[in-house]
């Protein structure tokens, strides 16, 4: 029997939703939980920005560095111009906005609801010796500036995060489809990588305004005679 993969930083996530999920009252979705709360990525980061300032270790990849390989390969194959705009929604410790830099693209923005993600992204973007990221303390579900014309929208764990949300998150992630129609250009293509959902469930979630371009292949497991992925890659084009 081959082992379960383990995918770095999804299984916190994945284990509290798949719990949540079983016999919830929420019908269309997951339960509620700490890790959908600003609370909560709040503590994270200022304890990440902490260990950072003291060891200077970055802090969690969430999904891996693989997750940022595989997407990062996707651009290249599409020939994505390195002058395109990329908007890393979610950024955490922005760590995948120094890889696109170092990749060569050159008009990047990190948002983060949380302004200590924000601060530890910009720590080590310095580090780094990177200096044409543009960084900002946003709420995807509430921007407050006119942030668009984006060719490219990633997400990594944010919507994953959105959906446990405990106050509505069935409206927070209707929300979140407005905003991303919002910020990203007709043809734009909007990158996910989730835990939390099956590809099917998100061609749902993302149905009015994008269609599915491709799967990206994901590490697969097999446990107990049955095999899956743990985690969803996917690009969606806005129509
Ligand atoms: C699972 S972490 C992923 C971080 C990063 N994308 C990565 O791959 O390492 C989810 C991130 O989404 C951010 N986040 C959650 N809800 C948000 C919102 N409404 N607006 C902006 N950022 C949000 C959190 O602060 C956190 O940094």
């Amino acid at each position: 029997m081959e082992a379960p993969t383990v995918v770095p930083g999804a299984g916190e996530m994945s284990a509290v939703a798949a719990r949540s999920r079983e016999g919830s009252p929420e019908e269309d979705g997951f339960g509620p939980s700490a890790l959908g709360t600003r609370e909560h990525w709040d503590a994270v980061y200022e304890r990440e920005l902490h260990t950072f300032q003291e060891y200077g270790d970055a802090g969690e990849i969430w999904f891996g560095e693989e997750s940022m390989s595989r997407l990062i390969r996707w651009m290249e194959k599409q020939k994505i111009p390195l002058d395109a705009s990329i908007l890393d929604i979610g950024t955490g410790n922005g760590v995948f906005l120094v890889e696109l830099a170092k990749f060569g693209f050159s008009n990047i923005t990190g948002i983060d609801y949380s302004p200590s993600a924000i601060q530890l992204s910009g720590s080590i973007i310095e580090r780094e010796g990177l200096s044409n990221i543009k960084l900002k303390v946003e709420d995807f579900l509430n921007l407050s500036t006119k942030l668009s014309g984006f060719h490219i929208c990633i997400d990594k764990g944010t919507f994953d995060a959105i959906s446990l949300n405990p106050d509505n998150a069935v409206e927070k992630r209707k929300q979140y489809v407005k905003s991303l129609s919002r910020v990203l250009t007709v043809k734009g293509f909007f990158l996910i990588t989730s835990c939390n959902w099956t590809k099917e469930e998100l061609v749902n979630e993302f149905s009015e305004g994008f269609e599915l371009c491709e799967e990206l292949p994901t590490p697969r497991f097999s446990f107990g005679g049955r095999s899956g992925s743990s985690v969803a890659a996917l690009v969606f084009q806005k129509t």
